[in-house]
């Protein structure tokens, strides 16, 4: 049997999954990394790492490789590569799939304040200090030197760089899925009282919301950017009906 020929540009679990369920019904999948992480997570396909030079470096590379379809399985906050891969696929005329995680829901019990960026999620702390757990990723963890009276547990995967500029602070290197039980007993034994984080979804990093539910905490949740106009589905098993639908396997056969 034929296949299809599949670049997904991932960086998330969602990826890893789907690229391997993919790899599984014999279809050729390249995935693309950012290059971002130190230690990028085992893959089950071939991987390609580092940013194609815009939406031309993107619409040349589907062009020079061939590719039937294009997978944007990356981070729900990740906008830059995703405004790209838009516009690369209209300007090629190549199919396009987007896997998007739903957003998390606010529960009764949350007791969220809604920003729009990292930089209103600082302002909203306010001037008494706090104690902060801020879960954003090292990429935005700069915003908060805009607030230093605040202490701030800052966690990423990798270390932030340039080091934060922050007189009380503490960096935690870790990377999900974070249960619940583990993340109450962090910020209970930090003394947290407010969590800054990204409305990511997915279960791998919501165990920082549910704990700051029992505890009572204040989240200042930031907001997503506005959504993609690709297709979108929201989970592997979705994404695998809709390659179906698309790519029928009498057309894959080349029948
Ligand atoms: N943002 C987050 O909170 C977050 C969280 C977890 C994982 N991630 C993952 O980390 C990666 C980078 O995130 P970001 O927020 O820095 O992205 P971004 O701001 O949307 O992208 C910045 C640039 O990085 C390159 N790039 C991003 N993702 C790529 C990919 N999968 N393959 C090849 N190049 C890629 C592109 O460079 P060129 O323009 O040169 O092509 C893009 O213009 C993403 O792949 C994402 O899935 C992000």
């Amino acid at each position: 049997m034929g296949s299809i020929r599949i670049l997904m540009l991932g960086g998330t679990g969602e990826a890893r999954n789907l690229a391997q369920a993919l790899a599984d019904r014999g279809h050729s999948v390249l995935l693309s990394l950012a290059g971002r992480t130190e230690n990028p997570a085992a893959q089950p396909v071939p991987t390609r790492i580092g940013g194609f030079g815009g939406a031309e470096g993107l619409a040349n590379f589907l062009r020079e490789h061939a590719f039937d379809l294009l997978i944007d399985a990356t981070h729900p906050f990740a906008a830059r590569i995703s405004r790209n891969a838009e516009e690369a696929c209209s300007k090629v005329g190549i199919v396009a799939l987007s896997l998007r995680r739903p957003q998390w829901i606010e529960q009764a019990g949350d007791r969220w304040t809604h920003v729009e960026t990292a930089a209103q999620a600082i302002t909203r702390l306010g001037t008494t200090p706090r104690r902060v757990f801020l879960a954003i990723g090292r990429q935005e963890a700069h915003v908060a030197e805009a607030a230093p009276q605040h202490f701030y547990l800052v966690r990423s995967v990798d270390p932030v760089d340039p080091p934060l500029c922050l007189p009380d602070m503490q960096c935690l290197l870790d990377r999900g899925p974070f249960d619940m039980e583990r993340e109450r007993t962090l910020l209970e034994s930090n003394g947290i009282d407010v969590v800054v984080a990204k409305n990511s979804g997915g279960a791998a990093t919501y165990g920082k919301i549910e704990a700051a539910r029992r505890l009572g905490l204040h989240v200042i949740m930031i907001a997503r950017a506005q959504a993609t106009a690709m297709r979108t589905v929201t989970t592997v098993g979705a994404a695998l009906d809709a390659i179906d639908h698309l790519f029928p396997p009498e057309m894959k056969r080349g029948v």
